[in-house]
């Protein structure tokens, strides 16, 4: 494009009186990257959204799409940037089909270009067959997909999807997983807010963590986790004594945190100077006598970086 990042925020802040809710906020989403960005409730994330989307004014910094200022520029900005809010707004009445024509419309596409693109993206977020319903009408899911269908209908650059995921059922969610890798392929940069972490973590490239309106870490999962004290979990099953087995373990391992549910134990280690491998703590374990019915090492999760990184502040 150019040169650009497609999303990028730099040293962005917004008060609400006493309130940081944004406080000097800075990171960048590249084309065809998918951002998630967590944080607790009250972090700042549907303000930097909305900022993003030329809803809302920071009080300092910047806020970027494609090169245009979303301070500066908000009328360029609203041509390349799609916004699927955290509620579904008005217009109860309208059918879905006039609902996404309006909204061409105020995009200035005209006569077949508007039309294909209501029909494009009727077919796209797959509600064409509820294409005459009232959006009162509709279903929690349905509704999310019309929402998402507005923020596509002029075919943006970014996207910006404020808890898109939220109320939908297991089915719903994967297919708006898929549709978001789609988009994403597509070239489209997406950057998307989600409390349902194990959600995300499938789908994401990287992670944008904020809470009480500061950056608390950014990057891809992998580089985040590195920055992280590391640490491994070992889940294991045994047949008997379980007391010692982990007694054994903490023996064996420096470990950190221990769970146990009747025969389930789940360790968590600090991972040591030289790295622990796995298969050789399965071998001895299983060479002092303890019958091993289950063992695996489980890696970091989103929820558990999330855990680490905030304190759960609330503001
Ligand atoms: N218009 C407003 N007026 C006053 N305070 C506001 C306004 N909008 C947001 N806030 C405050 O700013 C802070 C950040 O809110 P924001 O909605 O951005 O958080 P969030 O990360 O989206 O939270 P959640 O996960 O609950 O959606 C909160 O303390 C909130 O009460
Ligand atoms: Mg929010």
């Amino acid at each position: 494009m150019n040169g650009f990042p497609a999303l990028s925020v730099e040293n962005l802040t917004r008060h609400f009186g006493s309130t940081r809710a944004v406080d000097g906020v800075t990171f960048t989403v590249e084309s065809g990257r998918i951002a998630g960005f967590i944080g607790p409730n009250g972090a700042g994330k549907t303000t930097t959204m909305r900022i993003l989307a030329t809803l809302e004014v920071p009080t300092s910094g910047e806020a970027h799409i494609c090169g245009f200022s979303a301070v500066d520029d908000p009328e360029r900005v609203r041509q390349v940037v799609g916004f699927m809010p955290d509620h579904f707004g008005v217009y109860p009445y309208v059918a879905c089909w006039e609902y996404l024509d309006f909204f061409a419309r105020a995009y200035g596409l005209r006569g077949a270009e508007r039309r294909d693109a209501v029909e494009r993206t009727l077919a796209y977020t797959g509600i064409d067959s509820v294409a005459d319903k009232p959006t009162r009408a509709l279903s929690k899911g349905m509704r999310q997909r019309l929402s998402l269908g507005r923020a596509l209908i002029h075919d943006p650059s970014v996207l910006i999807l404020d808890e898109p995921a939220a109320g939908l059922d297991p089915r719903a969610r994967i297919e708006l997983r898929r549709l978001i890798r789609d988009l994403a392929d597509q070239g489209k940069a997406i950057l998307v807010s989600s409390h349902i972490l194990t959600e995300l973590s499938d789908i994401v490239d990287e992670v944008i963590v904020i809470e009480q309106g500061r950056l608390v870490a950014a990057g891809p999962m992998a580089d985040i986790r590195q920055q992280l004290d590391r640490s491994c979990t070992i889940e294991l099953v045994v047949a008997e004594n379980p007391e010692g087995a982990v007694a054994w373990l903490q023996e064996r391992l420096e470990v950190r945190h221990v769970e146990r549910n009747g025969m389930k134990i789940q360790v968590v280690c600090a991972e040591a100077e030289e790295e622990v491998d796995e298969a050789d703590v399965l071998v001895e374990l299983v060479g002092a006598g303890f019958r091993v019915r289950r063992f695996g090492v489980r890696q970091e999760t989103l929820e558990d970086l999330f855990l680490e990184l905030t304190e759960g502040k609330l503001q």
